[in-house]
């Protein structure tokens, strides 16, 4: 059993990826589990360099099994934006239903509403750095659909659904989603290696 360590505090994630890796032979620890309550500041240019600020504050800390994941919601007509600044998009505050009025509001008038979510996942394997990623293509809804989910879910309609992340099962998300896809990747690797 391998003992990972999520550098994470949001609750959704952590029990998502818990949920796509439970069929191997780790255990992940988040932030709350280990009592590490400090607000890690994610001010990297990238999502894959802010990936990275998290999986090294806990490499520094001395962890040398650790999964980190940064994740943008990246809209065509906006030139990719909100991408890295998804999390501040309406203030510093942080808040989904904010971020997601305002990006509502700045689509009001666009028929183009293709966007992709992009996972980041940097991960230390034995204190040896991994990157993958992972990307979902789909359309911005033009309202909220459904109250499940986290974040944008209730906004963002997969490819291949007629409905957003907010409706769709935990199961059907996490098969298809840009973190399942970016964890999928890892997943394959860390077997592929531990078979070795
Ligand atoms: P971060 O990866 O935790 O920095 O998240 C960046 C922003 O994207 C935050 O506003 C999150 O709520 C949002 N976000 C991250 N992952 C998801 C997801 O799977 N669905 C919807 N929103 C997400």
């Amino acid at each position: 059993m391998i003992e990972f360590v999520l550098a994470s505090h949001n609750q959704h994630k952590v029990e998502e990826i818990r949920e796509i890796t439970s069929d191997l032979n780790i255990n992940i620890s988040s932030l709350s589990d280990l009592d590490i309550h400090d607000e890690i500041i994610e001010d990297g240019a990238t999502l894959d360099d802010n990936a990275w600020i998290k999986a090294d504050y806990l490499y520094k800390l001395g962890y040398k099994y650790i999964i980190a994941d940064d994740t943008g919601l990246e809209v065509d007509a906006l030139n990719g934006a909100p991408g890295v600044y998804s999390a501040r998009y309406a203030g510093p505050a942080k808040e989904s239903e904010a971020n997601i009025i305002k990006l509502l509001g700045a689509l009001s008038n666009c028929d183009n509403r293709n966007a992709q979510f992009r996972t980041a996942l940097a991960v230390y394997i034995d204190s040896v750095k991994h990157s993958f990623e992972g990307i979902i293509r789909g359309t911005i809804a033009k309202a909220k659909i459904g109250e499940g989910g986290f974040g944008y879910d209730p906004i963002f309609i997969p490819e291949g659904h007629e409905t957003s992340f907010g409706v769709l099962s935990s199961d059907i998300k996490n098969e298809i989603s840009h973190r399942g896809r970016a964890l999928q990747a890892f997943k394959a690797f860390l077997l592929s290696n531990l078979e070795k």
